[in-house]
């Protein structure tokens, strides 16, 4: 059989901007559910895979490639606290530690009511605030013994 390298490549190339359109078209569709539901619910997933004609797998494979979406529900409120080496060194651990004993979760989870998801984040570029959280878009810094307390009643005031 005579290989024909024109059609070969052609072929790739249909290939390759089909899975290239319908991973564009995953990506747009993952951000509208997000932000309907806040993360990615499987049964939906299971819709969009059914209507795409897209493997589940590659479904699944495309969205955990990308660190913005989630696959479990997240809280109403976002808190992370910086593990960054320079909130390292000043504390951030006890921040940390404070946190997850006052609302009962562990860093990654969220709380029974959705309230609140806890987070840890390398860096949020302002090292000299250390040791630093955000609460949302707000940052706190310099959280000390005291701060962590306001800082605890403000996630408690966000709820
Ligand atoms: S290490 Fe925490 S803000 Fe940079």
């Amino acid at each position: 059989m005579e290989i024909n390298p024109d059609e070969i490549i052609g072929h790739i190339g249909e290939v390759l901007s089909e899975r290239q359109k319908k991973r564009g078209i995953l990506i747009h569709a993952f951000q509208r559910i997000q932000e309907e539901h806040n993360y990615l619910p499987e049964d939906v997933l299971r819709k969009l895979s059914q209507k795409l004609g897209v493997p589940l797998s590659d479904v699944y494979s495309t969205a955990s490639f990308y660190k913005q979406f989630y696959f479990t529900p997240r809280g109403k409120n976002i808190v992370k606290v910086c593990t960054g080496t320079a909130c390292h060194v000043r504390g951030a651990s006890k921040v940390l530690d404070a946190v997850e004993k006052e609302f009962n979760i562990k860093q990654g989870e969220t709380t029974d009511d959705l309230s609140m998801t806890l987070e840890t984040v390398g860096c949020i570029g302002c090292c000299g605030l250390a040791p630093v959280a955000t609460i949302n878009e707000e940052i706190v810094g310099e959280i000390d013994m005291r701060k962590i307390e306001e800082v605890i009643e403000t996630i408690k005031e966000h709820r």
